[in-house]
């Protein structure tokens, strides 16, 4: 069904182009509106929606849910600062916390500024333990964390940190999945470990149970934090509500972001006593971090995603995925890999031209770097929609 629309494609096409900072090159139309797995441009158009805003609309659009918590707390409060308490906030802290390996929660806006909230942390900690030299992070190849200035030092990618050098010193790279590389750059100046249980931006490649439990000793063995960066795969993503539960090794600190909020802005920094420890009144903070509308409907998102039911479907239907798209047997596909919900095409050429075939097929999808087509769905999509999208997909792979 065509929605009615006012919207006039052109004009805010234009307006996009001569008042917006062009940080993103967008394609040429304008989304007007989302239901479930499905949005909309105001040209009426319908497109499958495999991006999810970037894995962050777990439960899709419109979900009544996520509404209806919405409009009951922001009848009530939207926000008054983290100067006072608020009950939202401390609520969301605890079920965090129950459904976690974490002792504490720390909210603040996005992904980025989880990862900043971590390595403050750590530094923090290190200097509480008297060790006020261990100031150094280790991050891996391929790695995303962020664009802001410390997390962009720990993001291994040319094309993002070279227009903004010099970066924030101190943070090595060790080869991704390879223990004896991490090995080689975890030493005694070392504050933390950062590393994403399944890396997203930088490709979909899941580490090894191996790595990861290697990377739990090594820490232990030299007196550094293991920080996972679960922005992107954590969440039920992944079909277990950590991703990191995949393998069972438990980390000092995780972040999140994306899909907690709903679609509203909201990161947060989970740690252990022993880090929350060494944080005192005015060593960090945010104005809007936490805030009490978001946090919520970070309740409602998590109460959701947290079911049994709900993460055993994320598991089938990422599995069915999988299976489909091998099915299409496409010489032009030379690995497909992922976790659950969260999976990668590795193609023998440029993965943002299937992304505008895409669009004229009704499918929004995503590259992951530059020969890696992204798939991270809303976790509510159907079968019936994988099916739509896999048909699609192989048309656009013949046709190329
Ligand atoms: C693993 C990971 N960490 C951190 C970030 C940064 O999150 P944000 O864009 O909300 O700052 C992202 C964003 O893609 C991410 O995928």
């Amino acid at each position: 069904m065509q929605p009615e629309t006012n919207v006039d494609t052109q004009e805010i096409i234009a307006l996009e182009q001569k008042y917006v900072v062009q940080t993103y090159k967008r394609p040429p139309f304008v989304i007007e509106r989302g239901d479930g797995c499905t949005l909309y441009d105001s040209d009426g158009h319908a497109y499958i929606d495999l991006v999810a805003g970037i894995a962050v609309n777990a439960l899709g659009h419109g979900d009544r849910g996520v509404l209806g918590a919405i409009m009951s707390q922001a009848s009530k409060l939207i926000h008054v600062s983290n100067l006072y308490h608020s009950e939202p906030q401390a609520r969301l802290a605890g079920r965090l916390c129950q459904l976690s390996f974490a002792d504490k929660a720390y909210f603040c806006n996005s992904g980025a500024e989880a990862t900043e909230g971590a390595f403050k942390f750590a530094r923090a900690w290190a200097k509480a333990k008297g060790e006020p030299d261990r100031v150094e992070i280790v991050a891996f190849t391929n790695a995303f964390h962020g664009r802001t200035f410390a997390a962009l030092a720990a993001t291994d990618r040319e094309k993002y940190q070279a227009p903004f050098r010099p970066l924030l010193p101190g943070v090595r790279f060790a080869k991704f999945n390879d223990l004896d590389s991490a090995e080689q750059a975890i030493g005694d100046k070392t504050c933390a470990v950062i590393v994403e249980p399944v890396q997203g931006e930088g490709g979909i490649h899941v580490a090894s149970d191996e790595f990861l439990a290697g990377l739990r000793r090594l820490c232990d063995r030299r007196g550094a934090l293991l920080i996972f960066d679960e922005v992107q795969c954590g969440l039920g993503r992944t079909g277990a509500l950590w991703a990191h539960q995949h393998c069972g090794v438990i980390p000092d600190m995780m972040t999140l972001a994306k899909p907690l909020g709903g679609g509203l802005p909201i990161g947060a920094v989970l740690v252990t006593q022993s880090v929350a420890d060494a944080i005192h009144p005015g060593d960090h903070g945010t104005t809007f971090g936490g805030n009490a509308l978001i946090c919520a409907v970070a309740q409602a998102v998590l109460d959701r995603i947290s079911e049994p039911e709900f993460l055993t479907a994320v598991s089938e239907k990422g599995a069915y995925l999988m299976e489909r798209l091998h099915e299409m047997n496409s010489p032009h596909v030379l690995e497909i890999r992922g976790r659950g919900l969260m999976v990668g095409l590795e193609l023998d050429m440029e993965a943002n031209k299937i992304v505008q075939a895409g669009y004229g097929k009704g499918l929004i999808l995503v590259n992951a770097g530059d020969k890696v087509l992204r798939m991270v769905p809303p976790l509510i999509i159907s079968r019936q929609e994988i099916d739509i999208t896999v048909e699609r997909l192989t048309a656009i792979l013949a046709e190329l």
